[in-house]
């Protein structure tokens, strides 16, 4: 497993390497390809975090899809129960009798998920589905679920393949387990 540290002197360890990703975002096209049977579908992809998540799996989507972005700011103190999120970056087109999938990197208390899906319903879409790459069940404080979660994954701060910690690491081609500085 390679390990290795960080500019800011931060552990690194792999706990999903970029082969096993690409076989697990392959096999969640299949399954939305067999959910929506051809039907078309706009999808919303949540920046930063799933710009590159989402750029693997709709290249292996063949529902005929549409694609828009959003982008959301979650701020206030660390305590989770208090935070505000805002959208920084709205959709561009409507969704309105759409049915809309999104697709986002990371589930954790389920906030996020929860006031996007309320947001694309008050924007008039017909249906919301939601696909996780990653998935935190144990963080959650809002019972909500994802339609296609790529892994669950237990309470640990991860970065890369997209995600990141004040910005960094989004490049790295594997999801590693970001630990404390040595
Ligand atoms: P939620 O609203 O608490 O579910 O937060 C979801 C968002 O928090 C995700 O879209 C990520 O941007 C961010 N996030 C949660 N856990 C992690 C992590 O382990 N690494 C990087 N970002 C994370
Ligand atoms: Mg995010």
């Amino acid at each position: 497993m390679s390990r290795y540290l960080s500019k800011n002197g931060k552990t690194l360890n792999v706990l999903l390497p970029a082969d096993a990703l690409a076989e697990r975002v392959r096999e969640l096209a299949v399954e939305i390809d067999e959910y929506y049977e051809g039907r078309e579908v706009v999808v919303v992809i949540v920046l930063k975090g799933a710009f590159i998540f989402a750029a693997d799996l709709v290249r292996h989507i063949h529902t005929p899809i549409t694609i828009d972005f959003i982008r959301l700011q979650s701020y206030g103190d660390d305590t989770y129960s208090s935070r505000v999120i805002q959208i920084t970056a709205d959709l561009r087109s409507s969704v309105e009798d759409c049915e809309v999938l999104v697709v986002e990197d990371i589930i954790d208390t389920g906030r996020c998920a929860d006031f996007l899906i309320n947001h694309l319903y008050d924007l008039g879409a017909a249906d919301v589905k939601f696909c996780a790459l990653l998935d935190k069940p144990s963080r959650r404080e809002i019972a909500i679920e994802a339609d296609w979660v790529g892994f669950s994954i237990s309470d640990v701060f991860i970065v890369g393949y997209g995600t990141d910690f004040a910005q960094l690491y989004r490049n790295l081609p594997n999801i590693y387990i970001l630990g404390k500085s040595v």
